[in-house]
This record gives C-alpha cells, structure tokens and sequence, in this order.
C-alpha cells in the first residue's frame, strides 16, 4: 500500500522567528514516518534552521521552488544541490502560483524535476485547472498534458517514487474544497496518465495528492478515496495545532 503523505505549504508566510517555533513546537508530536510522511514546504530563507531543528524527527522538509541548473550565473535562483546538500528531502514545483505568476511552463517543470530527481530528493509535482477549464469539461485533458510534459523522459522507478499533487485552481485558498468525489475522480485521471506514459505498476506505485482548502475538518474525506494518498494543504498547515489535527487525522 502506499504511504499517506500529508505536506503543509507556507507559501510566502512566517519569519524566521515563526518558522522556527513551529518546527519545535510540533517536532516531538509527529506521527512516526511508518504511517504518514509529514513534510513541511517552508520559503527559501527558513530552511536552513527548519532543518536543523528536525533533524532526528520524523518531520520532513521541503523547498517550495529551486532552479533546474546547480550553479552559476542565474541571480536569485535557488540551487537544487546546495538544497541537497543542506539535508532537504522534498521541493515543490509546479505549484499554480509559479505557473501563474511567474510564467513557469511544462517544460521548467520537468527540468525542475530531473534536476531535483538527480541530487537525491524528491518532487512534489503540482497539476490543476482552472475554474474555467473545469466548468468546460477539459479537466482530464489539461492534467493529461501537464503530467506528460512534467514527467517527460523520466524513468520507471523515478515516477515510482515521486510525488504528485492534484489541485484545483478554484479551490485553492477560497475555501471551496473540490468534493472528494471529484478529487478522486482527477486524481485517478493522474493515475491514469502515469499508467498510459508507464504501466500499471508505476501507476500503483506514484502517491498522489489533493490540495485546495484541506483542512482537519475534511482531510478524512479525501483520504477514504482510493486515489488520494495524501494533502497539499496551504492555510491549514499554517498553525502548528492545524497541521498535527491533520497528521492525527490521516495516521
Ligand atoms: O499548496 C497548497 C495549495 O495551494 C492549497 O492551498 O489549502 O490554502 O487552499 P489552501
């Protein structure tokens, strides 16, 4: 069976000094990573302290962005080696604001990924649509596009082991949560994908998330699906108790 991963993104909230209160305050409370990873997507800034202060815990620290080259001349990019290096486990990319706002394409993603995929951490990999995309029907086809251009040239066993997470652009941060029906519905569209691009048992092998206004009062609903293996969670993971009512919730 696949493990439940459950991964709070701060996006761009919380000092230095907010940050690290609240790996300390939940380091010790995380449920043992033999039932649920729990994985913290912290700003660029933090993670140098956030990883050292969940060194020896089960709690799990991810980037939510890096460049796709280790070094050189790119100003205020962030270098998948030296996240490596630092004792970084996951980094998000793909996320709908990145596409959005900063013009990310399927193409970055998937360099993104090869280059995460190549200093030893995993990606969480974000698909979605937006509202108008949805209420024309062509959910299932844009997700197809972005997972087959995301993934591209991957092996087998690197899509076995990375991290999708489906997420509704209308269900991002509105709190209107996709039904869960519908969650699982899209994410075994991804699954589906991943079959076709592989097989059948890399596709029972990649963990899928859903994201877009998870919160503790919902998180069972979506993880009861067969499809959904885990959460992207943005403002409920923002407060420490949120994010361990969600981990308790899923363990
Ligand atoms: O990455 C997280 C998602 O964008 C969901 O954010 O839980 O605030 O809706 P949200």
């Amino acid at each position: 069976m696949r493990k439940p991963i459950i991964a709070g993104n701060w996006k761009m909230n919380k000092t230095v000094a907010e940050a690290n209160a609240f790996a300390e305050a939940v380091k010790t409370k995380i449920p043992s990573n033999d039932k649920v990873d729990s994985v913290i997507g912290s700003p660029a800034l933090f993670l140098t302290d956030l990883v050292n202060i969940a060194k020896g815990t089960d709690l799990k620290i991810s980037a939510q962005n890096c460049y796709f080259e280790n070094s050189g001349a790119f100003t205020g990019e962030t270098s998948p080696a030296a996240l490596a290096n630092l004792g970084v486990d996951y980094v998000i990319i793909g996320h709908s604001e990145r596409r959005e706002y900063f013009h990310e394409t399927d193409e970055d993603i998937n360099k993104k990924a090869k280059a995460i995929i190549a200093n030893g951490m995993t990606p969480i990999l974000c698909c979605g649509e937006t509202l108008e995309t949805y209420e024309a029907g062509k959910t299932a086809e844009w997700i197809e596009s972005q997972i087959k251009g995301g993934l591209a040239d991957l092996t087998e066993e690197q899509v076995s082991n990375l991290v999708i997470a489906y997420e509704p652009i209308w269900a991002i941060g509105t709190g209107k949560s996709a039904d869960a029906n519908i969650a699982d519905e899209i994410c075994g569209v991804v699954r589906g994908t991943v079959a076709k691009l592989y097989n059948d048992t890399v596709a029972s092998k990649v963990r899928i998330q859903y994201g877009g206004s998870v919160k503790p009062e919902n998180i069972k609903e979506y993880m009861a699906k067969e499809n959904v293996d885990g959460a992207l969670v943005g403002g409920a993971s923002l407060e420490a108790d949120s994010f361990l009512a969600l981990l308790e919730a899923v363990k």
